[in-house]
């Protein structure tokens, strides 16, 4: 039998997405019990994480199975992921001998790797956590790579659909804040993509020359209107995004342009520091209460006010709290005893 690994939500499938969201639901109602007994989930971090980390080695407990968390280049070997590489110098093991050692003592592996190189074109691949999966024998779960975050898109489409109800035709606003450094669009897109998947409309707003990723810009759209959503609408203005929002995702990334070259980066976003969420825009909001939410961390009163993040419309923490449930769902629906 082939293997399916989770690499991103839309190649699991949408009716895989549904059944997983309405499992999570039951295990969030404490129907759901056990499941994942003597089984093992290994978790390679080659990027930090404290909601990733937490969240699946909680689960996997939870379900009465046991999470090993890797660390290559801190508690185990630094790893080399380039193909025919000749290891010469500092990286000690390669993902081939990792992902196929893993793949025998455990019965799912997760590896994060954010996007690394100073090609857009290359890192846009994803090559690092497909190779993984590519050697390694079990199911993968993407914990975030350089064009997707599926398990935190999990769980935007389950918040929104707490949130919000009936999500269908609702306004989600993806909005780009400033931030110090330039970050990845992984999620970014996957939470519009959330957003797609229920159906709603969907408005990005973004400064000029902070686009998404064309594909994934596509994908939105087809999704979008897949599911009935109506329209995509890009904006580079983020007060006139406000109107009838819903929803407000706030989220930094990077120019991909600039990709690999943050000091450029740097001068061209100087002047965008009044992107951000603030108690004036969340008035401009539908009865001034759309939902806001962010992946975290969060950079407070840099992406969002804390009057945002204290008041009763953050979403942020019943987010967070969401990664646990739908991930419990996920790995029931992989490798559960159900
Ligand atoms: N949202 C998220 O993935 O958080 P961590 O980076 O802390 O895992």
């Amino acid at each position: 039998m082939t293997k399916r690994d989770f690499i991103t939500a839309e190649e699991y499938g949408a009716d895989a997405v549904d059944r997983i969201l309405d499992l999570a639901v039951k295990v969030k109602q404490g129907k759901v019990l056990g499941g994942l007994e003597r089984k093992v989930m290994a978790n390679v971090f080659l990027d930090p994480s404290l909601r990733t980390r937490t969240s699946f080695e909680t689960a996997m407990f939870l379900h009465g199975g046991h999470a090993v968390v890797l660390e290559p280049g801190r508690s185990s070997w630094t790893w080399e992921t380039e193909s025919g590489a000749v290891m010469d110098k500092d990286t000690v093991e390669h993902i081939r001998e990792a992902a196929a050692v893993l793949g025998r003592y455990a019965d799912v592996v997760g590896i994060r790797s954010f996007p690394r190189g100073s090609d857009w074109n290359v890192a846009r691949e994803d090559h690092i956590v497909r190779d993984f999966a590519r050697f390694c024998e079990k199911p993968v779960v993407n914990l975030e790579s350089a064009r997707r975050h599926p398990c935190q898109q999990l769980a935007d489409t389950l918040t929104l659909r707490e949130k919000l109800g009936d999500t269908k035709g609702k306004r989600f606003v993806l909005l780009w804040s400033w931030h110090p450094k330039p970050l990845p669009t992984a999620v970014p897109a996957s939470a519009a993509l959330a957003a797609a998947h229920n159906g709603m409309e969907i408005v990005i707003a973004r400064p000029e020359g902070y686009e998404l990723d064309p594909e994934d810009t596509a994908l939105i759209r087809k999704i979008t209107q897949e599911r009935g959503g109506g329209f995509v609408h890009i904006m580079d203005d983020p007060d006139e995004a406000m109107a009838s929002a819903d929803a407000v995702y706030v989220k930094s990334w990077g120019s991909l342009k600039y990709f690999g070259h943050p000091e450029e980066e740097k001068a061209h976003r100087a002047g965008l520091r009044d992107w951000r969420m603030t108690e004036q825009r969340l008035r401009s909001t539908r009865g001034g209460k759309a939902a806001v939410m962010h992946c975290l961390p969060v950079r407070r009163n840099v992406e969002i006010d804390d009057a945002v993040l204290d008041g009763p419309s953050s979403a942020v923490i019943d987010e967070a709290e969401n990664r646990l449930h739908v991930q419990r769902a996920l790995l029931l629906d992989m490798i559960g005893k159900l």
